[in-house]
């Protein structure tokens, strides 16, 4: 049989959109395509910049030993069909501002996009990274329109958008950890709940060395100066860059739920779900421990909080529902 240029190789892959190619989205596309998980759909606003960026790494492909497509565009009608889609557009942080500074301009930019990317993917995983993230990932779900619950009574809001930040806060919590005691990262777990802001709850009694709780190797000012250099995590970065902000590890973040998505991997994460009712909270995205799999957000698990955290939670709830209000008027505008 003679090679014919004509008729390529087909194969089924599947593909992530990833709307918004800055710093975040150019490097989540990068883990996508190099851990071999999906073709990538990479898009920006921006005339050439997201064709020039995909381009970058498609040159890479023989070197990092994948053959993954990488599709840079500015054109929704590229994304079509997409399993997962995630939503990183929108401004950074400036030294200063905190993530609901960002609140009303982001919005707008965020519920354009999940409306032009819902058209072309309406089957898609969304998953948000876009700050202030727990508002945003209500919008986009109000933008999309997807109901609560089907007629068979199953989730469907809450299987289908999603916001990471909980992987992100609670691998920098990890990485306090493992610096403080001088161990690998690799033994360090823990979970961090609530809004990715200044009172996400961050919960010591969960974090584990190899299973060994923190609080046996630590003690309580140690373990609050961890917890408070945690939520000042994504802060502490802005302040060195002085211009943008982290993207390594929230790339490697929303590339993890990404995997457990395509893998069907159940991995347990705290992720920004939808709850109706689970810790005492309503109609509202806001970072719990869930497991991942292949169709979303397969169950919320509630664990047991003590009084002091759950008032945390409920704090922390309590600011993304006041946020959420302030949004309305800009959803609104946008979607008149
Ligand atoms: C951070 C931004 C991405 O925490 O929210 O670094």
């Amino acid at each position: 049989m003679s090679y014919s240029p004509s008729s390529p190789i087909k194969r089924h892959s599947p593909r992530v959109t990833v709307i918004g190619a800055g710093k975040v989205g150019s490097t989540l596309a990068q883990r996508i395509a190099e851990k071999n998980l999906a073709d990538v759909v990479l898009l920006d606003i921006v005339e050439g910049m997201p064709r020039g960026l995909a381009l970058d790494l498609m040159e890479a492909r023989g070197i990092e030993l994948h053959n993954r497509q990488i599709t840079g565009t500015t054109n929704y009608a590229d994304t079509f069909g997409s399993n997962v889609v995630v939503i990183t557009a929108g401004f950074p942080r400036k030294p200063g501002m905190t993530r609901d500074d960002l609140l009303l301009t982001n919005a707008k930019i965020v519920v354009e996009a999940a409306k032009k990317a819902m058209t072309y993917s309406p089957d898609a995983i969304y998953i948000v990274v876009t700050n202030p993230l727990d508002v945003m990932t209500y919008l986009v779900w109000q933008a999309i329109g997807l109901p609560r619950v089907d007629l068979e009574g199953r989730h469907v809001a809450r299987r289908r958008i999603m916001g990471m930040a909980g992987v992100l806060d609670s691998a920098r919590f990890e990485t306090f950890i493992s610096m403080e005691l001088g161990v690998c990262p690799l033994d360090v777990k823990a979970m961090v709940l609530g809004s990715h802001g200044d009172l996400m709850v961050p919960l010591p009694r969960y974090a584990t060395v190899n299973g060994i709780p923190i609080t046996e190797l630590l003690d309580a000012a140690t373990i609050e100066r961890l917890v408070q250099r945690t939520r000042n995590g994504g802060a502490e970065i802005v302040e060195l860059m002085q211009t943008g902000g982290a993207f390594y590890t929230p790339a490697s973040s929303t590339c993890v739920m990404v995997e457990s998505i395509l893998l069907n991997q159940s991995r347990l994460l705290p992720i920004a779900a939808y709850l109706q009712g689970e810790y005492g909270l309503n109609d509202i995205f806001i970072g719990v421990p869930c497991r991942l799999g292949y169709s979303g957000i397969e169950e919320v698990v509630e664990l047991k909080l003590t009084d002091a955290e759950r008032d945390a939670l409920h704090t922390s709830a309590q600011e993304v529902r006041k946020n959420i209000d302030r949004a309305q008027e800009v959803f609104a505008a946008v979607s008149r």
